[in-house]
């Protein structure tokens, strides 16, 4: 069929488990004691009310049972079946099974179709959906077809496969196309380009200065995330995928696969990417803190993972959170308790910081910290942390101020200015690196139209304070929409922190980011 897309080159594929990607072939082996039936939910999927063709070569399994799938719906309960609407299409004892599941009942149905005479080896499967039907073909020739029991009612339909225990199913190729006249469009998450606009907060910002948010996993499930966040920002720092537990997951293996999809889907937008975080007192993996190292054993490891990390993303991510909330939150600010400092001890940070330099020497280095972002006894700390740094040599370029808030006691414009000033008279960059401002919600995560104004004023402090300050090269929030967020995990009845609404719709506190960044005094100056 025309226009059919290559789904193994566009689709992201190395962060499905169960799943290896090698020499452009997918490939899914399941254990002789289970099945393996991954789904692609963060890759490419179809998403259409019409017709579609799905075409896939695959390999002749050495035993029955392995399956092409196309999931209309994910299973939602404890049971696999629950709510699961799947197509199954594959290959079993020499002939062309289908199975269907329509999320109420264990049972699937299943009907088999006879392979055309001559089907050896590895055969070219079409599944179309053209009406209300679903038709069949191998290698070019119609099999079968059959009534689709409203799989795809949901318009969309994600890419998997089901593999019987002790089998291997080969994709040697698998694409997506639209006849000509339908209305489907492929999904590629990672990829998604957004519509840009030019009244946007990306383009609102003074030269200098990156506007830029956290997203996390759900980037790649809602295009209403990955369009507004690629239209209304130019910078994104993930909120998770690279801090020690992912990026680390067992002693000595890494996995780049979430941070990779997130640089794919930066570099299609034309955003900047920031690296979130080397050494933390929080999302250690349990592996390293259960583990019985030696003190040199844990530098080791720190060593290792600090090089391993930076040095994948050498090239693409020009800033780093290097050290993460070093210091304690009460007087006198002392070096906070964690894994680093019981077992590299007290220069744990300068060490760190000497190892990012050495990863990636063109890389900024940040020490990123809450509640030091106006002025006061935090601030003061970290101000006279990141001096004493300096004075020693360690090769340290920028501050990240976190600017998590509430409506009590947010620091004022003033505060925050002097402070961003005065570390920038050190000669350090500055970040507002992770802004919300949660409010108290309903039980729909609604908050009060005063609260909103009231948000609306303390972002437009901190913007104002940064777009003062010619070190002040970033503006971040730590999320987009407020139906995807932290706060109400963190802060049981509180949200709404964020910029968009729980529909994407801007907030007031979007309005006054806006007219804070267009008044511009940076340029005025
Ligand atoms: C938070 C994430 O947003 C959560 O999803 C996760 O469960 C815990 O970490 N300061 C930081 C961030 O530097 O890394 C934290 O992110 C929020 C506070």
């Amino acid at each position: 069929m025309p226009g059919a897309q290559d789904l193994i080159q566009a689709g992201e594929w190395g962060c499905v488990p169960d799943v290896t990607l090698a020499s452009h072939a997918l490939s899914i082996s399941a254990p002789s004691s289970g099945y393996r039936a991954p789904v692609n939910i963060s890759g490419p999927r179809i998403q259409t009310q019409g017709d579609f063709s799905v075409l896939a070569t695959l390999s002749d399994p050495a035993r029955s049972g392995a399956f092409l799938t196309l999931v209309g719906a994910l299973g939602t309960g404890s049971l696999y079946w629950i709510g699961l609407k799947q197509l199954a299409v594959g290959r079993d004892h020499g002939a062309i099974r289908v199975e269907y599941w329509t999320g109420s009942s264990p049972k699937s149905t299943s009907r088999a179709f006879t392979l055309p005479a001559g089907a050896s080896g590895a055969i070219n499967l079409e599944v179309a959906r053209v009406g209300n039907n679903i038709a069949l073909f191998v290698n070019g020739s119609q099999i079968g077809s059959f009534a689709e029991p409203g799989l795809f009612a949901s318009g969309q339909a994600y890419f998997g496969f089901n593999v019987a225990p002790g089998n291997t199913l080969n994709v040697l190729a698998l694409a997506a196309a639209k006849p000509a006249g339908s209305n489907v469009s492929l999904f590629v998450p990672d990829l998604q380009v957004a519509t840009r606009s030019s009244a946007s907060l990306r383009d609102s910002a003074p030269s200098g200065l990156l506007i830029g948010a956290a997203p996390d996993r759900e980037l790649f499930l809602s295009s209403d995330y990955a369009q507004t966040l690629g239209r209304e920002f130019n910078f994104l720092v993930p909120g998770n995928d690279l801090k020690f537990a992912q990026t680390e997951p067992a002693p000595h293996v890494f996995d780049f696969c979430r941070g990779d999809q997130m640089a794919a889907y930066a570099r299609a937008n034309g955003m900047k990417m920031r690296g979130h975080t080397l050494v933390w007192w929080k999302g250690v993996p349990d592996w390293l803190t259960s583990g019985n190292y030696s003190a040199p054993e844990a530098a080791g490891i720190l060593h290792e993972h600090i090089d391993s990390v930076m040095g994948h993303f050498k090239g693409q991510l020009a800033d780093w959170d290097v050290v993460n909330e070093a210091l304690s939150d009460t007087a006198p600010y002392g070096l906070r308790p964690s894994y680093w400092l019981t077992q590299l001890g007290d220069n744990y940070v300068d060490m760190a910081f000497r190892w990012a330099h050495a990863a990636d020497p063109q890389a900024k280095l940040f020490y990123n910290d809450y509640d030091g972002e106006g002025l006061g006894g935090k601030s003061d700390a970290i101000y006279n942390f990141v001096r004493g740094m300096l004075s020693r040599g360690i090769p340290i370029h920028g501050v990240g101020l976190q600017m998590h808030l509430d409506l009590d006691h947010p620091p004022s414009e003033s505060t925050i200015s002097a402070n961003i000033a005065r570390l920038g008279a050190l000669g350090l960059e500055v970040h507002v690196s992770e802004m919300d401002v949660r409010l108290p919600v309903d039980s729909h995560g609604v908050a009060s139209a005063a609260d909103l104004a009231s948000q609306a004023a303390i972002y437009k402090n901190a913007v104002s304070a940064c777009v003062a300050n010619s070190n002040c090269t970033a503006f971040l929030t730590w999320g987009v929409s407020d139906l995807y967020s932290w706060i109400p995990i963190r802060y049981p009845g509180f949200g709404a922190g964020f910029l968009f609404d729980r529909h994407f719709h801007p907030k007031p506190a979007y309005y006054s980011v806006s007219a804070a960044l267009n008044s511009d005094s940076r340029r005025s100056r």
